[in-house]
Parts: structure tokens; sequence; C-alpha cells
């Protein structure tokens, strides 16, 4: 599995957000080694799949596929064990899924990367969607708010074999202090001290987010926004040093 990041650039995932995989092995060779992985999301793959996956790859980076998996155990695991054929470094599924299906993702993740002599995905759930406040978690029955339920499936994950947890910057510092130092803590919404929030509401600075004890910071718009990505990585990593 892939080691806790030991550099600043080690710490960035860049957000591929395009349908169009030359535009996103473009952005993954121009960030290269300037960040740690770079992450295809739902409307790459859903459009382009698997050899958009490879394209990205190529540039040599880790990918994180984040296709927030949710479904029965058995469904999940199939798909857990074709994610780890394509060598992804991360992958991430819903908490809400349930302990036997986190658990059935753990099992197929192993064996599928035991079997290809492969790097084991680090597998990483999301508890709480940040879409979602109390009012939209209240209809779908879920009495408490986000921040309870953030904790209690952040628990259940981890408690059933998931390595960490996708999360907003203002839920870092909890589920630190309740989970412990082990768990790795993915946390998007970032933005650096000046720059546009766009849609994202509850912002943090990619300094404040790692003091609240995150691992890896989710980038989109900030780099593939930029005249020069590359140049914008080094400018967060080095606010970082
Ligand atoms: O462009 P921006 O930095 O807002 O992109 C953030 C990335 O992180 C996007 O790929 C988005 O889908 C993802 N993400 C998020 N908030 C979450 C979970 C994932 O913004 N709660």
């Amino acid at each position: 599995m892939l080691a806790r990041p030991t550099t600043p650039a080690a710490r960035l995932i860049a957000a591929l957000d395009t349908p169009d995989p030359a535009r996103a092995a473009g952005w993954a060779r121009a960030l290269g080694r300037d960040v740690g992985l770079v992450k295809v999301g739902l409307e790459l793959f859903v459009a382009h799949g698997p050899s958009a996956v490879a394209a990205v790859a190529e540039a040599g980076t880790p990918v994180f596929l984040d296709l927030k998996l949710h479904d029965i155990p058995n469904t999940v695991a199939g798909a857990t064990r074709s994610a780890a054929t394509l060598g992804v470094a991360m992958l991430t599924l819903h908490a809400g899924g349930g302990e036997a299906m986190i658990a059935a993702a753990r099992e197929a993740a192993e064996k599928a990367a035991g079997t290809a002599g492969a790097m084991r995905p680090m597998l990483l759930a999301v508890t709480v969607l940040t879409s979602l406040g109390a009012a939209d978690l209240a209809a779908t029955g879920v009495a408490g708010g986000p921040a309870q339920q953030v904790l209690r499936l952040g628990q259940l994950a981890i408690a059933a074999g998931a390595d960490g947890l996708v999360c907003s910057a203002h839920e870092v510092a909890p589920l630190r202090a309740t989970l412990g130092p082990d768990v790795a803590l993915v946390v998007p919404g970032i933005r650096p001290a000046g720059a546009d929030a766009g849609d994202q509401k509850r912002v943090m600075t990619p300094e404040q987010a790692v003091a609240a004890g995150a691992d890896w910071l989710v980038l989109g718009r900030p780099l593939t926004g930029a005249p020069d990505p590359a140049e914008a990585a080094r400018a967060i990593a080095a606010s970082l040093a």
C-alpha cells in the first residue's frame, strides 16, 4: 500500500476533472513529480473507463480512482478487484454501504493485488457527502446532523477495513482525535490563501488542513485552472514546507 507522504509535494493530489482523457493525461504529465497522486473521477471514468486510467498513469504518478463505490458486498468486491487490477493506488467507496461491503472490498483488494503482484490500493471511505446539510440528512432519516454521522460512519469504515477516509477540512481534527494517527485522511475543498473558492463553501488553506491533521490534500481547479499547474503545485508545496 502507498506510504504516507513524507514531503510537501507528496501530500498533493491533483483532481483531473475533465471528460477528455488527452487533457487529463496532459495535466498528469505537466504536474509530474510536483504532486503525489493524480485523481480520476466519475466524469472521466464513465466516459473512457480503464483506458483513461492507463492514459493518465503513463505519466508515472500514482493514480487515485475516485469512484465512490456503493452496492452489495459481492458487487463492490468485484469492482474493487477490477480497480486493483488497473494498478491504482487509492480507491474510494461509501461508508454508508456498511461493514460487510467494506470488509468485502478490503479482502478483494488484498487478493487481487497479491495475485497480480501489484500494490494493494488504499481504500478510502466517504462518510457524508459535503453537499448534504443537516436538513438533507434528516430527510433521509438520519437525525443528529452531519458531524455526528461523519464520526459514526468513519469509525464503522475503519473498523471494517478501510485504510482511511475522505473528509472535509472541518472534519479532519475531530476524526484525527477519534481515530488516531494511523488512519489516512484525504481532504478536498482546499484553497490557497486568496484563491477563488468556486462552488466550494467551507474551504481551508493547505496549511490549515495539514495543521488540523490531513495527510493528503485534493486540489482541482487551483491546479488545473492555473496558467502553469506545476508552478501552482510547487507554490502550494512551498507553503507547507
Ligand atoms: O476544483 P476543486 O479543488 O474544488 O476539486 C475538488 C475535487 O475533490 C473534485 O474532484 C471533487 O469532486 C472532489 N471532492 C470534493 N468534495 C468532497 C469530495 C470530493 O470537492 N467532499
